[in-house]
């Protein structure tokens, strides 16, 4: 271990073979073996994971000589290198972020004080600079040992974060254990990415069956699938640590530093061309579904596109996109699942997504094909209406350029919530395809013309006319455009150069508002 109490050399050359040697040892973490325990369980190293996320030679570490100051329960003679977290700064493409990464092979990664004060001040560091922040979690928690010390250190973790929420972009990459109130850390940043080795829950599968007796693995508990599919904890499932670093360089690559700052432009090609590829995709029968992600791959720079929660609430897509070189956050609703109804779970996807957006200066694209939010008891009780009215505060807080395009339905309040005119977006275009109306047509007429139909010699004829007489009445883009609801009716061909255009106009929108601390958003 790095020691303070070594004879010192006498010579310049002396002294800094010593420092290169005690350099050598901290780098060694919890010592050859451990290491390879942590290979072998398909696991990078704390040091590897930030060389693999960093620009090659980037990494400038700060505070490797830092010390715990425990002494009870034997902690006077235990070997900690850099008391088990690496930190320090780097760059990715070149632009500069701030990164810790705890050390499983040190103490199981545990977190005491020292461990604490380090990552707080790398934190305050990316706060200072402007530059995002990203953490690889690989622990056992709370250093036993240190008591009270370790809580507190991770209540200043909490702080932190939420210190720098809107103010930085944080990643946390969750790559081996992260239990307890320890993976309150993560939820308080931006983006979790999971990998398949590692597991995350407030309550381990012991304690939860000794109190409730429920029986469940580790990985069908808090492993990477589950968060992703069922919690909704995370925003990125990777296979291993490679791939996660992978996608956070990904993610990165669409967000400005901080938020005084826009995301770079990359690669505007001004490819303004009709894409009559989108004519196709569409099925005029509002009975028919889709998958909308071909829709956005059409129209989105190169069709590439970083979906964000891919694989829950999936019928609604949240995806980074550029459009003519500048960063959108995507928001769709997905007619191939639940015909792109809107409930729970994605109302709060959306809501969190559309903030950070918000937050970092990316504006909003919108492609709207909604029939309603979700009937049903469980949704009512669940409170889809506090879950829902996310959404409408979200769109209405967000003061970024919005722009919407009407594809197909968009029925009743999941219009609104999908951002009309009325809650704030700049620009709003329909497709031919498009349906704006109280609600679908069937609905309408039944409600309406109730009485009519039931006193019909023939109530299934009627009833046929009636929606039809309806449907071609409002069901259409037509009224809505005659409202100025919509500011124009487009062939789909044309829809990635009307985005591109409002983009650019929208670019030097100002929207202040009134004065607040801040706002109530429904939780
Ligand atoms: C001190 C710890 C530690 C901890 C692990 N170690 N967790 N040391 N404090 N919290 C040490 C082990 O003693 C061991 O030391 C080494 O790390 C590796 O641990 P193993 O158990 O051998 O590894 P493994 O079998 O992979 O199991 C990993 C584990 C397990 C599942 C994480 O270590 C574990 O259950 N740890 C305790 C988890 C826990 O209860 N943490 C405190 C929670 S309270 P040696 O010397 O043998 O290598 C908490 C509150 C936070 O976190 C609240 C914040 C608000």
């Amino acid at each position: 271990m790095a020691n303070n109490n070594i004879k010192l050399a006498d010579t310049m050359a002396g002294r800094v073979e010593q420092l290169a040697e005690q350099r050598r040892t901290i780098e060694l973490g919890g010592g050859e073996s451990r290491l390879q325990k942590q290979r072998e369980r398909g696991k990078q190293t704390a040091r590897e994971r930030i060389d693999n996320l960093l620009d090659s030679h980037s990494f400038d570490e700060v505070g490797a000589f830092r010390k715990h100051r425990t002494t009870l329960f034997g902690m006077d003679r235990a070997v900690v290198p850099a008391d088990g977290v690496v930190t320090g700064r780097g760059t990715i493409f070149g632009r500069p972020v701030h990164v810790a990464s705890q050390d499983f092979t040190v103490m199981g990664g545990s977190a005491g004080e020292t461990q604490s004060t380090k990552v707080v001040e790398t934190m305050e560091q990316a706060l200072v600079t402007g530059t995002p922040f990203l953490f690889f979690y690989d622990s056992g928690g709370a250093r036993i040992q240190e008591g009270i010390d370790s809580l507190s250190g991770y209540g200043k973790m909490f702080f932190a974060n939420v210190k720098l929420s809107g103010v930085v972009p944080q990643i946390a990459i969750i790559a081996g254990p992260c239990a307890g109130g320890a993976s309150y850390s993560p939820a308080l940043t931006d983006f979790i990415i999971m990998t398949k080795k590692a597991h995350m829950f407030i309550t381990g599968p012991a304690v939860i069956k000794s109190v409730t007796g429920e029986e469940v693995t580790a990985d069908q508990l808090g492993g990477a699938d589950a968060h992703m599919t069922t919690s909704g904890n995370i925003h990125f499932v990777a296979e291993d640590d490679d791939a996660a670093v992978l996608i956070a360089r990904k993610l990165l690559s669409f967000l400005p530093q901080n938020n005084t700052e826009e995301a770079e432009f990359v690669n505007p090609n001004n490819d303004v061309s009709p894409c009559e590829g989108l004519r196709d995709i569409v099925p005029i029968e509002g009975t028919k579904g889709y998958d909308v992600r071909d829709v956005i791959a059409e129209i989105v720079d190169w069709g590439d596109y970083l979906e964000v929660k891919a694989g829950w609430a999936t019928n609604i897509v949240t995806a980074f996109a550029r459009v003519n070189g500048r960063t959108v956050g995507v928001v769709a609703n997905q007619p191939k699942v639940m015909s792109g109804c809107l409930d729970i779970d994605a109302s709060d996807k959306a809501a969190e997504f559309i903030n950070f957006c918000d937050s970092f200066n990316i504006p909003l694209v919108q492609f709207v094909d909604v029939p309603g939010f979700l009937p049903g008891v469980q949704q009512e009780y669940g409170g889809i209406i506090r879950h829902g009215a996310k959404m409408l505060y979200a769109y209405s807080e967000a003061t970024v350029p919005k722009v919407t395009v009407v594809l197909r339905k968009a029925y009743g309040g999941s219009y609104l919530a999908m951002c009309n005119r009325d809650l704030g977006a700049d620009a709003v275009y329909a497709w031919p395809t498009a349906e704006i109306a109280v609600m679908g047509a069937d609905g309408a007429a039944n409600v309406i013309f109730r009485k009519e139909i039931a006193s019909a010699e023939d109530p299934e004829a009627i009833r046929a006319e009636k929606i039809e007489e309806y449907r071609d009445a409002f069901n259409t883009p037509y009224v809505a455009a005659a409202r100025g609801q919509v500011d124009d009716v487009i062939d789909p061909a044309d829809t990635r150069r009307k985005i591109a255009a409002a983009l650019e106009m929208y670019a030097t929108k100002r929207q202040p508002r009134p004065a607040k601390k801040h706002g109530n958003m429904p939780c």
